[in-house]
């Protein structure tokens, strides 16, 4: 097994072991008719099964991995709901469906490693008006901590590497423009200021933060919904 087939396996496990991320999705969209969900970058894709399992949604989940795409075909053959789920290999940054088809759409991390601007633009597009994105992000705390942490200890090569995000979050947070290697957008870190702008402009507004065992100051989950269509904004 692959180190990366290994990690999203354990996400997969770790869900399991916190139940109350289970129930927090279920409060984050209690009220909301739910016929259609999408998860962004969905790894193994655990974060869909309330939804499909609870609220009887189909669930659609995309990742650039296609071992991840057959991973979460797998996981979700076992939990008995393949016929509810369908996974496809795309990139974030230009999804394959429609405009408004989802009524919630789930990025849980894979925002730093994808082309903010077009990613969210994407997720904003596919989301009904009214809609429900749930995003989970590494904020600039994150790394600053790992950075300490690995200062500590001495390891220079991996202190390095989060440097190098860290001064790319900074780049793409001071011009706008989001650095890349070859034809790939470097990892970059997130902050409320840089997306509540990106926000304003896509017609998305923060309603809160999801409460559990997964989301705190250095990797928040934002709620944010859809007030209007992005299209109509556009025409304004
Ligand atoms: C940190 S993992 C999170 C996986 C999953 N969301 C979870 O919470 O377990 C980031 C995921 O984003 C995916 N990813 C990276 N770049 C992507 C892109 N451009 N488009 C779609 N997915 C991408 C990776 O393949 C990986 O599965």
């Amino acid at each position: 097994m692959s180190e990366y087939s290994g990690y999203i396996l354990a996400e997969w496990e770790n869900y399991h072991a916190h139940p109350e991320r289970f129930q927090a999705s279920l409060r984050a969209a209690a009220g909301r008719e739910v016929s259609r969900v999408l998860d962004v970058g969905c790894g193994a894709g655990q974060e869909l099964l309330p939804f499909v399992q609870r609220l009887g949604a189909r669930g659609v989940g995309v990742d650039v991995s296609p071992e991840a795409v057959e991973i979460a075909r797998s996981q979700f053959a076992k939990e008995g709901c393949d016929g509810r789920v369908e996974f496809y290999c795309s990139p974030a940054e230009t999804l394959p469906f429609t405009n408004n088809t989802f009524e919630v759409v789930m990025c849980r991390l894979a925002l730093p490693y994808v082309g903010n601007a077009q990613a969210l633009s994407e997720m904003a597009r596919v989301l009904r008006p009214g809609g429900l994105l749930i995003l989970k992000i590494h904020h600039l705390r994150y790394y600053s901590r790992r950075l300490w942490a690995a200062l500590r200890r001495a390891e220079i090569r991996n202190a390095a590497s989060i440097a190098r995000i860290i001064i790319s979050g900074t780049v793409y947070h001071l011009t706008g423009r989001q650095p890349t290697r070859g034809l790939k957008p470097r990892e970059v870190f997130q902050t409320r200021w840089k997306l509540n702008r990106m926000f304003a402009r896509l017609g998305l507004d923060v309603r809160g933060e999801l409460q559990n065992s997964d989301s705190n100051a250095r990797t928040p989950v934002l709620l944010i919904e859809k007030v209007t269509s992005a299209g109509m904004l556009r025409s304004l």
